[in-house]
């Protein structure tokens, strides 16, 4: 039987995009070329490289790249030092009118830096005139070799206010505002930004962090010249961090502006999962360099079959599902206790939850040694679940939520016989 099609478009800020996929800012978005490429692939729109206005001469450090792997797992997070476009500002106009062209469809969002108030009216302007549906205020960019740029101006307010005002006074389009993750709370810029005129939020942008020291040279990666800086992390090791940014400003009611959520977004899961927090469209860069822009072909399909599942129609609906359920720590029912049980027909005795619940966790197994067996002694659980985390069999050790009666047995203290030597007086 032949799929039912799912129509994935979405609106944000009253422009229609043909599904919530977009590239970020980087360099899978350099060029009229790439862009066309990724169009082809699939992509509804662009948020395009930085924009720079020409007066500063842009170099990029070289090498400006470093890979994060971890263990068997390769790029698990790309650190960069790469800056905004070193391109000329007539080639990448030029860019945006043959991509307007060919691809009327797709959204072109102009991302820009300027370095003073009239340069970010100017190239605000010149990017409308020359094709640009929206405006991306890059406010973020957390390694950018020129003083007091970048994420710099993400931690002013009154400059991000200032900032935003002077474009929107500038353009009639859309303008969303790019904020840095390298920050305790994303709320307070994102509401100087709202308070400047910007009519939805983009977050994240890289997190700063170092991924790895050589161990023969002491120094940072990438290695520039002889040294290393402190620079921007992407990829799927930000993603928990992306997604609470987001969760944050969504649950912001004074806020209340639409989100373009991004960090870490690799698959169709990801990108829903920064939806049902609040995003209605997601971004990507680092999944495309590792993978290219056919991941968002499997992004398509994903969440058209996880839609047809439910008999959804609108991609909307799916934006903050999540929210309602998304409370303070102090909301939960500390009265309700649960254990971990086991599927043991499915065991293969490999002993890894045995490890981990002796060495980190209740010590609650009992083992069969010559079955190989673990059995859990319930009352000593800690329901921490780290033994389904390990073990290899899918879906064998699962969370079980116990009776309001029922009880931990309480955990033995060692030095018992020392109880009448304890000095408490310190405590009190
Ligand atoms: C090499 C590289 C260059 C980037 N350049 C820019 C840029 O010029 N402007 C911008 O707003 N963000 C830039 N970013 C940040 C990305 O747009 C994105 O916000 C970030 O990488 C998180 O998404 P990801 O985990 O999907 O990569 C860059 C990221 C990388 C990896």
């Amino acid at each position: 039987m032949a799929k039912k099609q799912i129509d994935l478009s979405i609106d944000f800020c009253g422009v229609k995009f043909n599904n919530p996929f977009l590239l970020s800012s980087s360099p899978v978005s350099n060029s009229a070329e790439m862009v066309a490429e990724a169009f082809e692939a699939g992509w509804s729109g662009v948020a395009f490289k930085t924009l720079n206005s020409d007066r500063v001469r842009i170099v990029h450090p070289s090498p400006r790249m470093n890979p994060y792997h971890y263990g068997s797992k390769r790029l698990v997070g790309l650190q960069n030092v790469e800056q905004i476009s070193d391109r000329p500002l007539k080639d990448n106009l030029l860019d945006f009118l043959y991509l307007k062209k060919n691809y009327p469809d797709r959204v072109l969002i102009s991302s820009i830096m300027g370095f003073s108030n009239e340069e970010w009216a100017y190239l605000a302007k010149a990017s409308e005139d020359n094709g640009a549906d929206m405006l991306e205020l890059n406010f973020s960019c957390p390694h950018m070799t020129i003083e007091g740029s970048g994420h710099k101006v993400g931690q002013a307010n009154h400059l991000i206010e200032k900032f935003t005002e002077t474009v929107k006074k500038a353009v009639s389009i859309p303008v969303l505002a790019k904020m840095t993750p390298n920050i305790t709370d994303m709320t307070e810029p994102a509401l100087y930004a709202k308070q400047g005129g910007a009519d939805a939020i983009a977050a994240i942008n890289t997190v700063r962090g170092i991924s790895q020291i050589g161990l023969d040279d002491w120094t940072a990666r990438p290695k520039v010249t002889g040294v290393g800086a402190i620079s921007g992390t992407s990829g799927p090791a930000v993603k928990p961090i992306g997604l609470r940014f987001i969760a944050d400003l969504a649950k912001c009611e004074q806020l209340g502006l639409p989100l373009s959520g991004q960090g870490g977004i690799e698959t169709w899961i990801d990108a829903l999962e920064y939806m049902l927090l609040g995003s209605t469209t997601v971004q990507v860069t680092t999944g495309i360099i590792h993978y290219g822009y056919r991941i968002v072909e499997d992004m398509i399909e994903g969440l058209s079959d996880y839609m047809a599942e439910r008999d959804m129609t609108r991609v909307a609906d799916l934006v903050g599902k999540a929210l309602p359920n998304l409370q303070d720590t102090d909301k939960f029912d500390l009265d309700r206790q649960g254990t971990a049980q086991y599927d043991i027909d499915r065991c293969i005795g490999c002993g890894q939850c045995l490890i981990v619940c002796n060495d980190s966790a209740g010590q609650a197994l009992e083992w069969d040694a010559e079955k190989r067996r673990p059995s859990l002694i319930e009352d000593k659980c800690l329901s921490c679940m780290v033994c389904s985390f390990v073990c290899p069999v899918s879906g064998l050790i699962t969370y079980k939520e116990q009776p309001k009666t029922w009880q931990r047995q309480e955990t033995e203290v060692m030095g018992k016989d020392l109880e009448d030597q304890l000095k408490l007086e310190a405590c009190k």
